[in-house]
């Protein structure tokens, strides 16, 4: 159960340090352009393994990733104070055309799992790259269910595993938040309120909307970037496919409007087994579709 990670920023090294605490795999490899840093990455990570899970951490060339079944692609720039992720897509773009063959020379077979921002138009990228839709997967907006699932369980006062609730469309600002399927232990989330007795009502709605929707652009001004949420996502993902769990989670890939975008998937050993067509409101709906055009329009900068 071997996993590499290309990029040793933030989010390539909190992914391995988290995937080392989950025990999401037994052998974990870094490769950077910066081997030095990789190499200290691997280190420091591997001084976790003992107090936590049997993973073999290491670093090296692309040549590291043979054998890999999976391979995490978290190389690029990241968003500065005030930008958005879609203004990364120039910047980034040049730097997978070098990474992702690179990685197919020594990993032919790995699942490919896109963390790079714009990560849908990353996604799509490494589609046309790859040559192969099933075997990439977007990070996608994993990390926003989960900031939606945590903010319903704080107002309700409950346990985020017991909220179930995904945000569709674009990792980035015009994601759509699925209010219409949203549960909480099974139950409507207006209905759990009004059981109750706590008051919700359309400000509470916008509140949680805009808590997710400006939550990274929020940590990034305090402190320049993300990474604990994301790199626990990608831990996540990483998990499904290396274990074959055959999880439902919002990843991102190649839809019926032309372009990656997050909507229920399984995911499991050989990456996207199935993509659920959602439950959505007329108004839900139409936000996907603005969605899509937003990254359709991004796409033809491709
Ligand atoms: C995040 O949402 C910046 O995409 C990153 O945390």
């Amino acid at each position: 159960m071997k996993v590499g990670i290309v990029g040793t920023g933030f989010v390539g090294a909190t992914a391995g340090y988290a995937m080392v605490l989950r025990g999401s795999c037994t052998e974990l490899v870094f490769v950077d352009k910066n081997e030095a840093r990789a190499r200290a990455e691997a280190a420091d990570i591997a001084h976790a393994s003992p107090v936590s899970h049997a993973v073999r951490v290491s670093s090296g060339g692309y040549e590291a990733l043979a054998d890999a079944r999976l391979v995490v692609l978290a190389a690029g720039v990241n968003q500065q104070p005030g930008e958005t992720r879609l203004q990364l897509l120039g910047r980034n773009k040049k730097i997978f055309e070098d990474v992702v063959p690179s990685v197919l020379k020594f990993a032919p077979d790995a699942v490919l799992l896109v963390a790079t921002n714009p990560v849908d138009v990353m996604t799509d990228l490494t589609v046309q790259i790859a040559g192969n839709a099933q075997r990439v997967i977007g990070s996608g907006t994993v990390l926003d269910s989960a900031r939606f699932r945590a903010l319903v369980a704080e107002r309700a006062d409950v346990d985020p595993q017991n909220v179930h609730a995904y945000v569709l469309g674009e990792h980035g600002d015009s994601e759509v938040l699925a209010w219409s399927s949203a549960s909480i232990a099974g139950i409507t989330v207006p209905d759990f309120f009004a059981r109750r007795g706590t008051p919700w009502n359309d400000d509470v709605k916008a509140e949680i909307d805009h808590g997710v929707r400006r939550a990274a652009a929020e940590i990034i001004s305090g402190k320049q970037a993300t990474y604990y949420g994301v790199g626990a996502a990608l831990a996540r993902i990483a998990e499904a496919v290396v274990r074959d769990r055959r999880a439902v989670l919002t990843v991102s890939g190649p839809t019926k409007y032309g372009v990656s975008l997050s909507l229920p998937r399984i995911v499991g050993g050989d990456g996207v087994l199935e993509t659920l067509e959602p439950l959505l409101s007329g108004e839900e709906e139409q936000a996907l579709e603005h969605s899509a055009n937003v990254l359709r329009e991004a796409v033809a900068q491709l």
